[in-house]
């Protein structure tokens, strides 16, 4: 028996020129640079340029990543565009990627998994891959989602930003690229974060327009536990299911939401924060473009290198959620066909020890994680009662003073 992997060979990213800063926002509404690092950790993002749209962006990506792949895109098999703000509902996005890419012989499809899309449209790469169906896959991860920003609504313009960011997957015989996924979805929560107006259920009317349904809505503390929870328990699962050890994880990618967000996980998970990548201070919240992001940053930056290991984790509207191992090695080699009954003995065994090494260490950290939560749910009333007071106080002390 022979196996097939999808290897990354070529990565780009695109953001637009045009920076919106915390400051700027102040002046838009009522908020603060000090309210939003604080709270969120970003500083500034990138919106787009009258022009610019989700394909534009997706084109500039993929066409460095091609580059950098040296494959030309009259070669690609497949494109699969991850998005939640495509230039229109219909066509898909990807038709339109693919004519600006002149990809004439690639199968083109958009996919919708919120933020976590980009993970998701990776698995499904690898998975074409794995059966045999395509040899050369583009996924791109792109949003624009300045135009779907009601920029009036403090609790949502401050974290977004536009870009995109592509990969190149390529067939391989070598164990390389996703090593081990997961993929979720917890629709009972699918009205968390939601643009009510303008799918089948609410379309454009002047009835939704005047509610101002076309614009995205975010129940941002739902979202925010819903995060922390399934970005430690799905990098859990997926680095036990790889069979790697902790020590052999390079770099964490998470999606770039909320460094609050991160921070938690990372408590949770005891890493080292050195080992997670972190750039939401200078793009904000690119939903399913900001691992692909992170990705092409990290790489440029030297934090990862041919043969590392990292794992990318993703969690946003639906509520979705997804996880991968990815072994990193993009140079193409000359490969023949590994039969897996030709392993040698002791790699086999290694597998086993290393799994269970893992899941005792993870049902460690998932005891642990349940006691924070619950110690916090019952300190939580004696909290507010506390802040409560201390704002009265200092209420009676400036009216006194
Ligand atoms: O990518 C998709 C996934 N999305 C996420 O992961 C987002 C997850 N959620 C979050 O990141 C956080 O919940 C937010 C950043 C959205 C909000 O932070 P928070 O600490 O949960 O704040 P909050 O919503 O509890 O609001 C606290 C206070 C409120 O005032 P009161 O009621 O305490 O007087 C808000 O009205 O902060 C106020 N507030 C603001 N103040 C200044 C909300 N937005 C702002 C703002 N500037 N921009």
């Amino acid at each position: 028996m022979t196996e097939r992997h999808g290897r990354i060979t070529g990565w780009g990213m695109y953001v637009p020129d045009r920076v919106l800063t915390n400051h700027d926002l102040e002046q838009m509404v009522d908020t603060s640079d000090e309210w939003i690092v604080t709270r969120t950790g970003i500083r500034e993002r990138r919106i787009t340029e009258p022009g610019e749209t989700s394909s534009t962006m997706s084109v500039e990506a993929a066409q460095r990543a091609l580059a950098r792949a040296d494959v030309s895109p009259n070669e690609l098999d497949l494109i699969i565009v991850a998005t939640s703000s495509p230039d229109y509902l219909t066509p898909p996005v990807s038709s339109m990627v693919q004519d600006q890419l002149g990809a004439q012989r690639a199968a083109a499809f958009t996919l919708a998994a919120g933020c976590t899309g980009f993970v998701y449209a990776l698995v499904t790469a690898d998975q074409f891959i794995a059966t045999g169906m395509y040899d050369k896959v583009l996924v791109i991860g792109v949003e624009h989602l300045s135009m779907a920003i009601d920029w009036t609504d403090r609790d949502t313009c401050v974290l977004f930003g536009d870009g995109a960011g592509a990969v190149v997957v390529e067939s391989s015989y070598q164990p390389t690229g996703v090593l081990s996924a997961e993929l979720g979805s917890e629709g009972k929560d699918w009205d968390a974060l939601i643009v009510p107006g303008g799918g089948s259920a609410r379309p454009f009317r002047e009835e939704t327009l005047a509610k101002r349904e076309q614009y995205l809505r975010m129940d941002g503390r739902r979202v925010f536990k819903f995060a922390t929870r399934a970005m430690t328990d799905s990098t859990l699962r997926v680095v036990r299911q790889s069979g790697l050890s902790w020590d052999d994880i390079e770099l964490i990618i998470p999606h770039q939401a909320n460094a609050r967000i991160i921070d938690l996980a990372v408590r949770r998970l005891k890493v080292d924060p050195a080992k997670v990548m972190v750039n939401l201070d200078r793009y904000g919240n690119t939903s399913t473009a900001s691992i692909p992001l992170a990705l092409c940053e990290a790489v440029d930056q030297g934090r990862i290198r041919s043969g590392d290991h990292i794992v990318m984790v993703g969690f946003g509207a639906g509520l979705t959620w997804a996880a991968a191992v990815v072994h990193w090695q993009p140079e193409k080699v000359d490969e023949a066909p590994i039969l897996v009954e030709d392993w040698p003995i002791g790699e086999r065994l290694r597998q086993p020890v290393t799994r269970l090494r893992n899941a005792m260490w993870s049902a460690g950290v998932i005891v642990r994680s349940r006691f924070q939560e619950a110690s916090t749910a019952l300190l939580l009333p004696l909290y507010t009662w506390q802040g409560r007071r201390r704002r009265r106080r200092k209420q009676r002390e400036s009216k006194e003073g």
